[in-house]
């Protein structure tokens, strides 16, 4: 496993809203994190990235324990991050945004031209400042500055959220590209039919507890095990 979470208990001062949640995520392997709103699934990859570290149980990265490393360290081991809120410097271009991504990890580098050629529309928004781009013109950005960072794991936090149905079908090919080049995604998603049409797991969350994980495909076509979990059947 490139990634393993073991039992962790998550809080925001005392307010416990994670209870001994376990994950794990293999190198080439997409795993899709679903579950209701405030279930607790931006804590968890909050506590990946030891921006709200977990107090109890334990998170292993490429067999390194990284509970309570600093979250800086963490990112240079080679962990991405596309947040939900996507966090671009507003008043820098998007040349400056994507290139505060880049560093080298023990991972593949991935190239500006690259990120480009995967988001078409970057190349000729270079020079524009982040604040006056789309909502789905920012999300570009955010998931190119965390290929920059050459990840061998990315935490993307609902990355289809707000975005054209095109711009998501480029979105999941660059998760099927990641996950053939031997990244592990880890992907909270909102749109449940999204994430289950790249996962090759899903592990559900519902307040602060794991109450499913196994593979995606039962989840696609058994409608009333989704129903039970997820209270959508489509
Ligand atoms: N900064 C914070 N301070 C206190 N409580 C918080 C904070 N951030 C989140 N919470 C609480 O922690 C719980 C889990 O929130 P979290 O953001 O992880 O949920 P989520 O599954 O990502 O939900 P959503 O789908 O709405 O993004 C919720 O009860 C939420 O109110
Ligand atoms: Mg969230």
């Amino acid at each position: 496993m490139m990634l393993d979470v073991e039992r962790i208990d998550g809080f925001y001062g005392e307010t416990q809203v994670l209870f001994g949640v376990s994950l794990a995520v293999a190198a080439g392997e997409v795993v899709a994190l679903l579950g209701a709103n405030g279930a607790g699934k931006t804590t968890t990859l909050r506590a990946i990235l030891g921006l709200t570290p977990a107090r109890r149980g334990r998170i292993t990265f490429l067999d390194s324990d990284v509970t309570r490393r600093a979250t800086h360290l963490i990112a240079r081991m080679g962990i991405g991050w596309v947040p939900d809120d996507r966090r671009l410097c507003p008043t820098l271009t998007v040349a400056r945004n994507l290139a505060l991504g880049i560093k080298r990890t023990r991972f593949r580098a991935w190239t500006m031209k690259e990120v480009c050629e995967i988001f078409s529309p970057l190349a000729y928004l270079m020079d524009r400042e982040a604040e006056n781009l789309s909502g789905g013109e920012m999300q570009m950005v955010a998931i190119g500055r965390a290929l920059l960072g050459s990840p061998g794991l990315v935490l993307m936090d609902e990355p289809s959220q707000g975005l054209a149905p095109r711009i998501v079908q480029d979105v999941l090919a660059v998760v099927r590209r990641l996950r053939d080049e031997g990244v592990a995604v880890l992907m909270v998603e909102q749109n449940v039919d999204t994430a289950l049409a790249v996962a090759d797991r899903a592990v559900v969350l519902d307040l602060g507890r794991v109450v499913h994980s196994g593979p995606a495909g039962p989840l696609r076509d058994d409608r009333a095990l989704r129903q039970r979990l997820l209270g959508t059947a489509a």
